[in-house]
């Protein structure tokens, strides 16, 4: 287990303004909590372009009358049988759906399915949610 350290860091002070209103803005009761994030996210951002194994997740909305729109994102999902460990469906309301796509594996297949996603003409909004397996984060 890695003990706690502490270390200075110096800043401008209309940066560490800033970051102090952020910090407020998002809730975080303290410097350290905020800090620690920011570093945690950078490292997430690295597992992606690395290439290891990541998780995260797709989400999908679209109107489910448009069958041809049904096929296609269920056509290109058995295509990525690798990467995807599961979905979820919503019934949002008489029209739209919400699809939530839960990934795991290599990110270059990960992003090459959001991509096509993406691609699909009819979706209405498509958003990757880029995370980590978590093994290397603390
Ligand atoms: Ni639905």
């Amino acid at each position: 287990m890695s003990g706690l350290i502490r270390f200075g860091i110096s800043l401008e002070s209309d940066l560490s303004n800033r970051f102090d209103v952020h910090l407020k803005r998002k809730g975080y009761s303290n410097r350290s909590e905020a800090i620690r994030d920011l570093i945690r996210q950078d490292l997430v951002a690295r597992e992606w372009q690395e290439g290891g194994q990541v998780a995260g997740a797709v989400t999908l909305i679209y109107d489910h009358h448009k069958r041809e729109l049904l096929n296609k994102i269920t056509d290109i999902q058995h295509d990525f049988q690798e990467v995807i460990i599961s979905s979820q469906h919503i019934h949002l309301d008489h029209h739209n759906c919400l699809e939530i796509i839960a990934i795991k594996g290599a990110p270059a297949q990960a992003q090459r399915l959001a991509d096509m996603l993406k691609a699909v003409k009819g979706i209405k909004h498509v958003t990757m949610s880029m995370s980590t397996t978590g093994k290397g984060l603390v």
